[in-house]
């Protein structure tokens, strides 16, 4: 199945001389039928019109589960802006202790990692995190440097961490 055929109707154009004729099928063998029994026709593609007896067809469910991944895109790019948003408001050189960090380990108390001084509130990162949510929750209320240099993140994952930063970590001296 071609994309045109979830996208657009054909209008077929006769051989001069006999008047145009509106085709509206989904069917790619109808309309190589038609072509052919034409002996050759001009075939326009036109964005396709919501047709409700269409949409009851198989091809229009795809059409249908098409529209629902758009929709779902669209949902999931407005939370990622939202989460941005709010993650401009905090303060990313709060100072926090290694207690408040260690405090911080699963779902419930939210999911803390340090990485290079830096601390990170990775809880609503676990479900979309590459590397799965086990590694991070494994890391969680801990230092994770060490990890994340090894696992060799990009720069994208690097640019991405920002948007989890809470702040920074309470160097405290033995003296
Ligand atoms: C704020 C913290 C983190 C962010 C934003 C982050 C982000 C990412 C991103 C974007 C990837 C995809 C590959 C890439 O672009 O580099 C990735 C992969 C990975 N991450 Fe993280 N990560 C974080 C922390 C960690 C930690 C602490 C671990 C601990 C082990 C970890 C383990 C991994 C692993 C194993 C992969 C590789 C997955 C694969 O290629 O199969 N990540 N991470």
């Amino acid at each position: 199945m071609t994309w045109s055929m979830l996208f657009a109707n054909f209008r077929l154009y006769r051989t001069p001389g006999f008047g145009n004729a509106d085709f509206n099928t989904l069917k790619s063998d109808q309309i190589l039928g038609f072509i052919e029994a034409q002996n050759g026709v001009h075939v326009n593609l036109e964005r396709r019109k919501r047709d409700p007896e269409l949409e009851k067809t198989a091809p229009s469910r795809v059409m249908n589960a098409h529209s629902e991944k758009i929709l779902e895109y669209q949902k999931r790019l407005k939370m990622e802006e939202e989460e941005y948003a709010r993650s401009l408001n905090v303060d990313k050189e709060k100072l926090i202790t290694m207690d408040e960090l260690k405090k911080h380990t699963t779902k419930e108390t939210g999911v803390w990692i340090l990485i290079d001084g830096s601390v990170y509130d990775v809880t609503t990162w676990l479900k979309d995190h590459p590397g799965g949510a086990d590694s991070l929750l494994r890391a969680g209320g801990k230092d994770a440097s060490k990890l994340f240099e090894l696992t060799n993140h990009s720069s994208f994952a690097k640019s991405e961490a920002l948007k989890y930063k809470i702040g920074r970590i309470q160097l405290q001296s033995n003296l």
